[in-house]
């Protein structure tokens, strides 16, 4: 109890020297502890676990993985949720002309916004930490936004969590389960404007068991389904194992869809979905050499696959094997479904598909993109999901469309 105690106050110790030097490596103060023979000597738990993105980002993927795997297989269960205050986080509306934050508890001046339209479907998008730098901070939402808003009719809503998940240590299941059930609470306040069955959630990385934490909790407190949740290579860091309830998995919303493209990387291999699409494979993905850019291109073919244009630009085929090893074109060769954004809710099982190394990355995407088309009522294909019978041609497929 006494270590724990004194895990968590240095932890807390750690983010603050963060925030307020932005010096992301706590100073080596305790020994180095022993670690499996044959393995680099690393630091104490505290200390990685004080590690910043960018300090993370700085090890070669190797020795990042290493450290990750390191800190979660000792420090992963420790609560350090106490460190972190939740009361700064909020939603961010994306209209193309600003992006206005709107605290978690205060969903009612959003939903007065002039640019919030409560008869259009609602996407909030939970990025992952550890992508946030090397590109804009905000790469992977401007990149998804840019997409819904060319398809329109949309609010599109980011919840960026990387200030209060500055850390390795940060980004543990306690935090992800917090931060969902302040989601929740937040989309449930949204229900008195927009439907249920409007409502769309997309995380990455970490991103991804944020949301499904959101998910189990608004089924908690309203006794209700989210339609849909989609996982954009939900995070494998610290979510090896299902320990407890931490992780993403379907029946956390009716369906859940899982892009997974840095598999047993810093991306969960595991079949935690209604649908899992592994595009190539197990491998990285074409146009990578490491597992960062592998992780990221789940949010890039997901952004792609947003345009109208391209609703059917990545075409995955049911794999009839259950061995992922064996994810080819030889042993999935099973009815085709749609990746992305056009998934339709009765897709299950395991799909896989190839990917080009540029853009367009879908086989079947165009180069051009043309916007504004415009939605049937989004509203009534969301509630038909679950009553549209399936036929094998793409355009009758019930698609969020
Ligand atoms: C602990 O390990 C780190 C990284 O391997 C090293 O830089 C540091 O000098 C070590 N500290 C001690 C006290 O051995
Ligand atoms: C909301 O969207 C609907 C459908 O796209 C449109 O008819 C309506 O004018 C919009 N309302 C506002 C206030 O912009
Ligand atoms: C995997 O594929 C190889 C080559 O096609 C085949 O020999 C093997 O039987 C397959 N294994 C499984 C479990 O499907």
């Amino acid at each position: 109890m006494k270590s724990l105690k004194s895990f968590i106050n240095f932890a807390l110790f750690c983010n603050v020297l963060v925030i307020i030097s932005n010096v992301s490596v706590a100073q080596d103060t305790k020994k180095n502890s022993t670690t499996a023979k044959g393995r680099q000597n690393f630091p104490p738990v505290e200390e990685i676990g004080s590690y910043g993105v960018e300090k993370l980002l700085n090890l070669n993927p190797t020795d990042m993985l290493e450290y990750i795997n390191e800190f979660c297989s000792r420090g992963a269960q420790i609560n350090n949720a106490a460190a972190f205050d939740y009361k700064d986080i909020s939603l961010t509306l994306y209209d193309g002309k600003e992006n206005t934050p709107f605290l978690l508890a205060n969903m009612e001046n959003l939903m007065q916004h002039p640019s919030f339209n409560k008869t259009h479907n609602v996407v909030v998008f939970v990025p992952g930490w550890l992508s946030n730098l090397q590109e804009s901070p905000n790469a992977a939402a401007d990149t998804i936004y840019k997409a819904y808003e060319c398809r329109g009719s949309t609010n599109f809503l980011v919840m960026d969590t990387t200030k209060q998940i500055n850390t390795l240590g940060a980004s543990t299941a306690e935090n992800t389960l917090n931060m969902g059930q302040y989601l929740a609470n937040a989309l449930k306040d949204l229900t008195e404007s927009v439907k249920i069955s409007q409502i769309h959630l997309i995380g990455h990385s970490l991103g991804a068991h944020i949301v499904g934490a959101a998910g189990r909790f608004f089924k908690s407190i309203t006794g209700k389904n989210l339609p849909r949740i989609t996982g954009l290579d939900p995070g494998r860091v610290c979510f090896v194992e299902r320990n407890g309830n931490f992780d993403l998995e379907r029946g956390d919303a009716d369906f859940v869809d899982i892009i997974h493209t840095n598999p047993n990387g810093l991306g969960k291999e595991e079949t935690i979905g209604n649908a899992n699409f592994y595009p190539n494979g197990l491998n990285l993905m074409p146009g990578c050499n490491d597992a960062i850019c592998s992780h990221k291109m789940a949010w890039r073919y997901y952004a792609e696959s947003v345009y109208p244009s391209n609703k059917f630009g990545f075409s995955g085929k049911k794999c009839l094997t259950e061995n992922l090893k064996n994810l080819t074109n030889t042993d999935c060769g099973g009815q085709s479904e749609p990746m992305g954004y056009a998934t339709p809710a009765t897709a299950t099982g395991n799909y896989f598909l190839q990917t080009n190394s540029k853009e367009p990355y879908g086989k079947n995407s165009k180069n051009d993109k043309k916007c504004g088309v415009v939605e049937a009522n989004i509203i009534d294909i969301f509630s038909s999901i679950a009553t549209v019978e399936r036929t094998d041609s793409p355009d009758n497929l019930p698609v969020w469309s």
